[in-house]
């Protein structure tokens, strides 16, 4: 008798592995997916995935749904490890109703994120859905409203982590846009509040799947996505990676991983890194594979506004987010997209106990129109607001340029930076050189005879005086200058340095940062 009921229990747990049957399942192959479990099964550690809620079914009746009930209806929930370390996911199953969200599916996602959210451990939901169940109305509505606020209260206590591997459309997108990191799989994923048939006819704009939501438009122009994967395994593996240098939840640490790179390496190519002529440019990235352990750098939003760059590495074993102005692209200048990318990871990294390091090189805010009407002031406060208000360790290493408002925003001092260093090649100041004589000697200027010689003349006088780290120095705005070769070093000892670092802000309900 016992083991007739086993055996029943077997076959309901294989009926559920099944989910929408084998004909869908081929169909989501010859779509070039995976199946949701498939995918649990690639990201987890091998054997350690535990799923529940695998006998849930739907509730509703109308429309003849009474007849279609599946065993664990549309997601496929549950925990296991990635590296050993506890993580909770989600897994959209889009052979079942197409993946479409009911009230029973809102309600599996929201018992998984509250147990991610009392046990302390990530959360990572793969996302392939039609959206809300369109045969249950407005209470697949309410469930959608359900996850964001569980979203919104899980952000910044457990790490959140969506992957899209499928379509992701109209307020559904907007679980997502509330986790900390979204992953993209080229030419499979897509991200839209409408679709193309809904934009040509309101707008009347002829426009492709991939080209209004595909992976590289969210990667590369709305800055909506932070990775882009070549595959689904890519993606299940980049979103591993991720976890590494990432704590399980705000209460801990990140984890230190033991390095074979030498924490007091010197790097003598970073002395000649950076060109005499202060317009030439020179890839940031190149300073910061020189300097991390193993030349191991996990950029975040490649594609995005590439003139600021933010990622994950290590040093010394510790991770650390790194935030860098990138000389390369508009001479790393500030600007909106740049302002919020940045703005964004700093206070993921602040929200997870992550120190903070920044590589600066930055002439300034970019002017212009644009930029303007666009709202680059309250834009630009983001940035400087997320700096200000972290309190984990924070680190600057002044390379070349930091200039006028960008230097106060871009960690200084002034803002409780812990540790500031510049190199003999910076150049702190109001502005450059040749922009502060036209200002402080437009008069003299119009007056002389031969006003670009007197230029010259005077904008060397000005470098002379300001373009160099030592004005700062003097002052203490800038800890120490230091070789350029010495940098992994002396980073790694100050990490060391601000290990027990305690600082708070005052009591609040929280801040407004401008939005
Ligand atoms: C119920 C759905 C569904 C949905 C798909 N299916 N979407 N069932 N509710 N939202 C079912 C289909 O009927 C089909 O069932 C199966 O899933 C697979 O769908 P196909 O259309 O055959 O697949 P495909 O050709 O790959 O197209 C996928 C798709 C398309 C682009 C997602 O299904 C689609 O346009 N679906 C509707 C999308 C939509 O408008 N959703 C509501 C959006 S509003 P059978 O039995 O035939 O296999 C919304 C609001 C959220 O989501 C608000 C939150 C605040």
């Amino acid at each position: 008798m016992a083991n007739l009921k086993i055996d029943e229990l077997r076959r309901m747990r294989a009926l559920s592995q099944l989910g929408g049957g084998e004909g869908r399942i081929q169909k989501q192959r010859e779509a070039g997916k995976m199946t949701a479990r498939e995918r649990i099964d690639l990201l987890l550690d091998k054997g350690s995935f535990r799923e529940i809620d695998a006998f849930v079914t739907h509730r509703e009746t109308n429309f003849g749904m009474g007849e279609k009930r599946i065993l664990g209806d549309s997601v496929v929930t549950g925990w296991g490890t990635i590296d050993g370390r506890l993580v909770y996911v989600f897994s959209q199953d889009f052979t079942v109703f197409g993946g479409s969200l009911s009230q029973v599916h809102a309600e599996k996602v929201c018992k998984i994120m509250d147990m991610a959210m009392r046990n302390g451990a990530p959360i990572i939901g793969i996302n392939d859905s039609g959206g809300a169940r369109i045969q249950e109305g407005v209470v697949s509505l309410g469930g959608y409203a359900g996850i964001f606020l569980h979203n919104t209260l899980a952000s910044g206590v457990v790490p959140q982590i969506s992957a899209i591997m499928g379509p992701c459309a109209g307020g559904a997108v907007y679980s997502p846009a509330l986790t900390d990191f979204i992953f993209m799989v080229k030419n499979t994923s897509h991200m839209f509040i409408t679709g193309p048939d809904v934009v040509k006819a309101v707008t009347g704009e002829d426009v492709s799947f991939e080209e209004l939501g595909g992976a590289i438009t969210h990667n590369q122009t709305s800055g909506v996505a932070h990775m882009a994967a070549d595959s689904e395994a890519d993606c299940l593996y980049l979103i591993r990676e991720l976890l590494s240098y990432l704590p399980s939840n705000n209460m801990e640490d990140p984890p230190f991983k033991s390095s074979k790179d030498d924490s007091l390496r010197t790097e003598a190519a970073l002395d000649d890194l950076v060109p005499e002529n202060p317009n030439k440019p020179y890839d940031m990235k190149d300073v910061i594979h020189l300097i991390v352990d193993n030349k191991e750098f996990y950029e975040i939003q490649e594609y995005f506004a590439q003139n600021i760059i933010i990622g994950f590495a290590r040093l010394g074993g510790f991770p650390v987010g790194i935030v860098a102005n990138q000389p390369m692209v508009l001479a790393g200048v500030l600007d909106i997209s740049a302002s919020e990318k940045a703005g964004r990871f700093v206070r993921f990294c602040d929200c997870f106990n992550i120190p903070l390091i920044v590589f600066e090189d930055v002439p300034g805010f970019l002017p212009g129109l644009n930029q303007e009407h666009g709202g680059i002031i309250r834009h630009g406060a983001k940035l400087l607001y997320a700096f200000c208000e972290a309190t984990v360790p924070k680190i600057t290493v002044v390379t070349r340029k930091a200039y006028g408002g960008a230097y106060c925003v871009m960690n200084s001092k002034h803002i409780r930076a812990d540790l500031n260093l510049a190199w003999p090649t910076a150049e702190i100041a109001v502005m450059g050189a040749e922009g502060a004589v036209n200002i402080i000697f437009r008069r003299e200027l119009a007056e002389v005879e031969n006003p670009m010689a007197r230029k010259t003349e005077l904008a060397a006088g000005y470098s002379t005086q300001f373009a160099n780290p030592y004005a700062a120095a003097r002052r203490g705005y800038i800890d120490d200058v230091i070789e350029p070769s010495q940098t992994r070093p002396r980073l790694i000892n100050a990490l060391n340095m601000l290990q027990n670092k305690r600082d708070n802000n005052p009591p609040k309900k929280h801040g407004n940062i401008p939005l």
